[in-house]
């Protein structure tokens, strides 16, 4: 099966975490890709972001949400009053899932991790959680709100509402501390962008009101 637990190391800190996870084999998606995108912010963030996995530059730089979408996350957790440099941002999925198709030459078209991946790859991100003791999660986006929820979660039913605290591994925290929304890539194909982006605001402020 594909499982990344054997690979996680017991009793590492983030950076032990981050130097096993280079070397992770618990899935196919490793091969394909150029390395390991672990998670990274500060260690005592009391918000930890979780996206569906990296893109393409992301892929390439070896660090999360440095690409558009990270940008977009940047402006709207500044406009939601999150210090973005206070947060913990990571991916469900810590490899990039990519196929080329003919007729777009070169470019590596993101493909969705399947269930599987995401569950293989869960050890991480809960090791991730239970070392940072976050007091909010963000879900950003359908997949990563699947990988933290099931697979009958719908970010369009869900988004912005504080919900039930998933265990994810050790990582249990009693009460409500999830808070899902759209990923920051939706916003930049949407129609109307400026609503978009306002939705995603005012998703965010509902998980920087949770902050006790
Ligand atoms: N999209 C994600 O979900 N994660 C990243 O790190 C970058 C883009």
């Amino acid at each position: 099966a594909y499982d990344a637990g054997p690979f996680v190391p017991a009793r590492a800190k983030l950076p032990g975490l981050r130097k096993a996870a280079a070397d992770c084999r618990g899935c196919p998606l490793h091969a394909p890709a150029t390395q390991t995108v672990f998670g990274a912010g500060d260690a005592d963030a009391r918000v930890v972001l979780i996206g569906e996995q990296p893109g393409d530059q992301e892929d390439r730089k070896g660090h999360p949400f440095v690409g558009p979408a990270g940008h977009v996350l940047t402006r709207a957790l500044d406009e939601a009053g999150i210090d973005p440099d206070k947060t913990y941002v990571t991916n469900a999925v810590k490899h990039f899932k990519f196929e080329h198709v003919p007729e777009r030459g070169k470019r590596r078209i993101h493909k969705p991790p399947s269930l599987r991946e995401m569950g293989a790859c869960k050890p991480w991100l809960a090791a991730e959680l239970a070392l940072i003791e976050p007091e909010v999660l963000v879900a950003l986006g359908a997949t990563a709100g699947k990988a933290l929820l099931g697979s009958s979660f719908r970010v369009t039913k869900q988004r912005g509402l504080l919900l039930p605290c998933p265990a994810i591994g050790a990582y249990e925290t009693a009460g409500d501390c999830l808070v899902a929304t759209i990923h920051p890539s939706a916003v930049l194909r949407a129609d109307d962008r400026e609503a978009a982006f306002a939705g995603l605001v005012s998703d965010l402020r509902v998980a920087a009101e949770a902050l006790s």
